[in-house]
């Protein structure tokens, strides 16, 4: 049988992992209960949020909701995989190069669709941070007065 969404993607240059990744949606989802919920709108009005399970410092699930194109759906599903596993130290350095060597190939014009899946993910670590900062830093200013 003729798998036509598997022809179309690959005759659009989407590598066979990327076509994997869209048609498996194994990260798609969210988490109940996530130590981090964050969301981002690219420039094309695609929409991504990303759910961040953390425990001591390592990302024990990460799951993602796409709302946008199949380059985004591989994009967020791929990114939502690699960073399950890592501490927040290695998600951090989980850049564009990253992302496009775990996909293999995406069309030349859906670079911006990985670059959103990057975006997302480093802006969660971000929120991540600075709400683990936050008791510290209260602390900090508590003391002192
Ligand atoms: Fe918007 Fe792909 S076209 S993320």
């Amino acid at each position: 049988m003729v798998d036509e969404i598997y022809e179309m993607l690959s005759k659009s240059g989407y590598s066979d992992k990327a076509i994997e990744y869209f048609k498996s949606r194994e990260s798609i989802g969210e988490i109940k209960g996530a130590d981090q919920v964050t969301d981002l709108t690219g420039p094309c009005g695609d929409t991504m949020k990303i759910y961040l399970k953390v425990d001591r410092d390592k990302i024990q699930d990460a799951k993602i909701q796409v709302l946008g194109c199949p380059g985004a759906v591989a994009s967020g599903c791929a990114i939502a995989a690699l960073a399950k596993g890592k501490s927040l130290k290695e998600a951090k350095e989980i850049d564009l190069d990253a992302l496009y060597k775990e996909l293999e190939k995406l069309p030349d014009k859906k670079i911006h669709c990985a670059r959103l899946a990057v975006k997302t993910l480093q802006k969660a670590l971000e929120q991540y941070e600075e709400k683990a900062g936050e008791p510290k830093r209260k602390q900090m200013t508590g003391g002192s007065q």
